[in-house]
């Protein structure tokens, strides 16, 4: 009967806070904290999903052991990484990134980063359900570790994350090094453009795309992060938060 009660409980606070309008603290914005905990510069790319608005001009410089606060609108969808390595002139913002470049801008303002990155996927409710999703994806590749991590929020919020630096265990058939140093670790999809491993043309199918040996590599490593196309759902987090904190490098 307890168990039945408190099982009971647990759906009625779902739907209560699932179908509450107010759950993004008053003003419609969801709150994102950027802490960058890694001993070098990170330089977060932001690329927003369709007509949804860009934030912060998509990048800026993020120094070691600083962070900051950015807010998003009630149903944003988009896309976070962290560019490493960069370079950018102070006048024009023209530069260039050893890992998640896009287009040699500082503000990516629409562009994405270049794989191999990794990436934190999220989207704060939808107009099915106010539900926020979020995930860490390999499926482009490693760069650096990331985790999203909700602060509050309902029962059964997971923090996403993949905490393991790849880097030092990529095959060399997949590293990306600059000036022999390991930058960023390809996924296989990435390495070899092939349907059998991006699970696109007679492969987009979960039955028939299975993960690759180095996929499971980086499942083993990373076991709360996608790492191609079809993985299992235990990657994907749903939460009802009104703030988030997304660490580069988290300890
Ligand atoms: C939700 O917010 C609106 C105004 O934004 C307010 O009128 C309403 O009372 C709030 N509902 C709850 C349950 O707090
Ligand atoms: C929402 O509230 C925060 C903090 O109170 C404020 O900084 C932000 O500008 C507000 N956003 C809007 C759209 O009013
Ligand atoms: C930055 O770009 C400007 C304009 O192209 C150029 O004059 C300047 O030399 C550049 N600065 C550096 C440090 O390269």
């Amino acid at each position: 009967m307890t168990t039945f009660l408190i099982f009971f409980c647990f759906l009625l606070s779902i739907s209560v806070t699932a179908t509450g309008v107010n759950v993004t603290g008053g003003n419609g914005t969801i709150q994102l904290i950027l802490v960058n905990n890694c001993q070098e510069s990170v330089w977060p790319g932001i690329l927003s999903n369709g007509e949804h608005p860009t934030i912060k001009d998509g990048g800026f410089h993020l120094p070691s052991g600083e962070e900051l606060v950015l807010r998003v609108p009630n149903h944003w969808a988009g896309r976070i990484w962290g560019r490493q390595g960069c370079y950018f002139n102070e006048t024009t913002g023209k530069g260039s990134c050893q890992t998640g470049d896009c287009n040699g801008q500082l503000k990516c303002k629409g562009i994405g980063g270049v794989p191999p990155a990794t990436l934190i996927e999220m989207t704060f409710g939808t107009s099915q359900s106010s539900l926020h999703f979020y995930d860490v994806s390999l499926v482009d590749g490693f760069n650096l570790p990331m985790s999203m991590k909700p602060i509050g929020g309902s029962v059964g919020c997971g923090i996403a994350s993949c905490q393991t630096d790849l880097n030092g265990c990529c095959p060399s058939s997949l590293a990306l090094k600059h000036d022999g140093k390991v930058v960023g670790c390809k996924s296989a999809c990435l390495a070899t453009k092939s349907d059998k491993y991006c699970c696109t043309g007679e492969f987009a199918d979960p039955k028939i795309c299975k993960p690759t040996m180095f996929a499971l590599v980086f499942k083993s490593v990373c076991p709360h992060a996608y790492s191609y196309a079809y993985d299992d759902s235990t990657a994907l987090m749903r939460c009802l938060a009104t703030t988030y904190v997304i660490t580069f490098c988290p300890a």
